[in-house]
Formats: C-alpha cells, sequence, structure tokens
C-alpha cells in the first residue's frame, strides 16, 4: 500500500505508555498520522518499502514520539545571563525577584522591543526545541503584564506557530508576576476585569497560568484569575508549590486546571486531590538544576497514582525555558529527571512525552506513536531510546518528523 513516510528498521521504538518499547520496528506514517507502528518484517509484508513516498532507514537508531514540552516562557527579551553568576553566589531567585530584577527585567527588555525582534526570538528558540526533538511546545505570555504587551506576545505566538513547524500551544500568563508599584488586589482586577476579556475576545489562548507562589499572588488572588479564565472558556494552568507551600496544588484541584507544575513542595494529600481532580502534575528538572535547589519529588507522585490506578505516565516533565532556566532540550530534561528524581529512563521519557500531551489536555494520541496519533517522532541517532537520556550534553536527535513531514535533520530545521 503507498503511504508518504516508512521510517523502517529501528533498533527501538518506543511507542507509548502501554506498548513501551519495540525491537527491530518500523513506523507507517500517511496523510499526518501515524498508520502502524510494528515488527519491520510485518510491516515490510503490508507496507512495502518500494511503495512509499519517502523512507527513512533507521537501522541502528532508535524511534521516538516527539517531545511534548508542556510549560515554556520562550518568547522573551534581553540577557539575564548575570543573574546565573548571581545566584552562584547566592542569591537566590526571590531575591532577585524582590529586588525588581528577575521576571521584571524581561518585562522591561519586552516592552522595549519590537514585535519583529520578539517574533524573531521566538522562531529562534522553536528552531532550537525543534532540532532536539521537540515537535508540540506550549509557550506563556507573562514578560508584558500590561494589556498591550500581553496581547502583543500572544499575538506572536499566533505568529510563530503559523510559520514554524514546531505546534505551539498558547498560555495567557497576565498574572506572572506583580508589576512593579503595583498593587496585587488593584492589578488581579484588572487581570480579570480587563485583560482576560480581551484575551478571550480575540482568541488568542488556550490556558490560562498564574504564579501562586510567595513573592507572586496568593491562592484568594489566583483562584480569581483561574475562574475568571474558566468563564472566558481558558483553561487553568497553575504554578504551584515551587518556593513556598501555599494551597496552590489544592486550588489546581478546585479548579479544575490541565496541569499543576513544578511542585517541589508537595505532600501526599496535594498528589491525592491532584489526581483525583485529574490534573496532571508537570515535573521541571532544570529548574531545580539551575537553581540548585531540591527536586521534586516524583516517587510520591507515582507511589499515590499507582494506589489510585491513574494510567502512566502519572507526571509530565517540561523544560520551563526561560531566562531564569535556559535549557531547551528536553532530553537534558530527562536525563534530570532520571539523575535529579531518580525517574527510570523509560518512564522520563514517557513523561517527556505522552506526560506532556496529557498536561496539555490532548486526547488525539499526540505524545504516542500509536496509530492515529499525529506523525510527530524523533529519529535517535543511538541504538536504543534510553541513549537520550543516558547520552547528555549533546543532541543526539538526527531526524525530526513533524505531522508526518521531516522538517528537521542533523540539528538543523529542514525548510522543504
Ligand atoms: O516557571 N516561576 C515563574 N515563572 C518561571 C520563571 C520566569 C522567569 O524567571 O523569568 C518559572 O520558573
Ligand atoms: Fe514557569
Amino acid at each position: 500500500m503507498t503511504v508518504d513516510l516508512l521510517v523502517h528498521d529501528a533498533g527501538e521504538v518506543l511507542v507509548g505508555p502501554d506498548d513501551q518499547l519495540l525491537e527491530g520496528a518500523s513506523v507507517v506514517v500517511d496523510d499526518g498520522e501515524i498508520v502502524a507502528t510494528g515488527p519491520a518484517s510485518e510491516i515490510e509484508r503490508e507496507y512495502p518499502r518500494e511503495e512509499a513516498n519517502r523512507t527513512i532507514d533507521a537501522a541502528g537508531q532508535a524511534v521516538i514520539p516527539g517531545f511534548v514540552d508542556s510549560h515554556t516562557h520562550a518568547l522573551f527579551a534581553g540577557d539575564r545571563s548575570d543573574e546565573f553568576a548571581a545566584k552562584l553566589r547566592g542569591k537566590t531567585y526571590q531575591e532577585i525577584l524582590a529586588e525588581g530584577g528577575g521576571i521584571h527585567r524581561t518585562v522591561d527588555a519586552v516592552r522595549g522591543a519590537s514585535r519583529e525582534t520578539l517574533l524573531d526570538n521566538l522562531l529562534a528558540e522553536l528552531d532550537v526545541l525543534l532540532a532536539h526533538g521537540t515537535t508540540t511546545v506550549e509557550v506563556k505570555s507573562g514578560y508584558g503584564l500590561d494589556l498591550e504587551t500581553e496581547l502583543l506576545m500572544l499575538d506572536v505566538i499566533g505568529e510563530a506557530d503559523d510559520r514554524h513547524p514546531v505546534e505551539v500551544v498558547p498560555t495567557f500568563m497576565g498574572a506572572h508576576a506583580v508589576p512593579r508599584d503595583a498593587d496585587a488586589d488593584a492589578y488581579v482586577d484588572r487581570v480579570v476585569d480587563e485583560f482576560l476579556p480581551a484575551v478571550a475576545e480575540q482568541g488568542v489562548a488556550t490556558f490560562n497560568d498564574v504564579f501562586c507562589d510567595e513573592g507572586a499572588f496568593t491562592v484568594e488572588q489566583s483562584r480569581r484569575v483561574l475562574e475568571a479564565g474558566k468563564e472566558h472558556g481558558l483553561t487553568p494552568k497553575i504554578h504551584a508549590e515551587e518556593l513556598a507551600r501555599t494551597g496552590a496544588a489544592q486550588l489546581a484541584a478546585e479548579v479544575g486546571a490541565a496541569s499543576a507544575d513544578h511542585l517541589l513542595l508537595a505532600t501526599r494529600e496535594d498528589a491525592e486531590a491532584l489526581f483525583e481532580a485529574g490534573v496532571t502534575p508537570t515535573l521541571l528538572p532544570g529548574t531545580a538544576f539551575g537553581l540548585d535547589t531540591e527536586y521534586a519529588d516524583v516517587e510520591l507522585f507515582r507511589d499515590v497514582a499507582a494506589e489510585m490506578g491513574v494510567d502512566a505516565p502519572a507526571v509530565a516533565i517540561a523544560s520551563d525555558l526561560n531566562p531564569n532556566c535556559y535549557a531547551q532540550s528536553m532530553g537534558f530534561a530527562s536525563t534530570l529527571a532520571c539523575v535529579g528524581m531518580k525517574l527510570p529512563p523509560t518512564d522520563a521519557l514517557l513523561a517527556a512525552t505522552a506526560g506532556g500531551a496529557r498536561a496539555l489536555n490532548r486526547s488525539d494520541g499526540l505524545g504516542t506513536l500509536r496509530p492515529g496519533a499525529p506523525a510527530d517522532l524523533a529519529v535517535v541517532d543511538a541504538p536504543t531510546a534510553v541513549h537520550v537520556p543516558y547520552n547528555f550534553g549533546v543532541n543526539t536527535v538526527e531526524t525530526v518528523v513533524k505531522g508526518g513531514r521531516v522538517v528537521a535533520n542533523g540539528g538543523r530545521v529542514v525548510h522543504e
């Protein structure tokens, strides 16, 4: 049978949470979707190589689903590399933020940047993400903190999605920080009364996220923002239990968030409430690594998930790409999930693919290589998928396919 693409004879294919790893397997793609994934000999009988419009010989290589990076602040301007050095000298993230640095500096830079610069910046980040195997990425606004700049960010995110092979999922995050010299409650009033209606009217965001933490927004303020977003059709997400334990995870459960993210300080009760409400815990090991703090307790989430019968993968991992955590590679995030959190390698990869899809409320098979799923995959130049976390500090991804098209090769985006 003629098909668009045949990725054949892979040493190993990571199919998805239940089917896991197949040795000596091929993947059949047609019309942007996975048609079949199975043993190479069986696939060859039904889909002979000569009849495929395009073939990729993956002998000696591994094939994994494209990474689904469900938490980034990938659109920004400016440079905060000096904060990296300051943190090494002992300054904390909170101190930098309280002194008007951190997010506030990026807000200054974004407000001062042209639309063209912002778009160029995001497209450049997307090139790097794609070359490292990420085929779907969530990108948040939140470096505008005024209506005009928040809408500009969302507009740029939408245009980047149109122009770039990576699929970009837009999240409004007006409540990312209390603007300098603003009163928190008064700012929340504006987010609720002005920003959210405008964002909803323009149809430029899918999710609505809040930084619910010490030095940012309280649980009460966050609840107002998330409830108001829901009234406008935006699905809640929340930065929860990162710097202080505030009750943000319980709020995520209460409002039915798609995900609760960070969760360094979450408790067993928090994990139970999240799974009970169908919220995907999203862990960001790059942030812990960059700040040299404790990692989230993935064992806790996995134990509770097992007790409650939650399907694997119980959690998502994401990059948290932002100027405080300047790391685009989901392969490296999976390394950190293994080394920092002791997540088994295959589970780390599942959390970075199918887990990310769940954190974005996707139920179309995204993040798997099962029949019917979007044909998003990465061919890894290594004998097994475990090499992705195992071989860190380099890009092991050779070829990237998005929607059935080859979009990156040898570390570079392919414009065909
Ligand atoms: O997820 N915690 C808030 N937001 C980001 C950091 C953004 C920044 O520092 O610019 C995060 O880590
Ligand atoms: Fe974040």
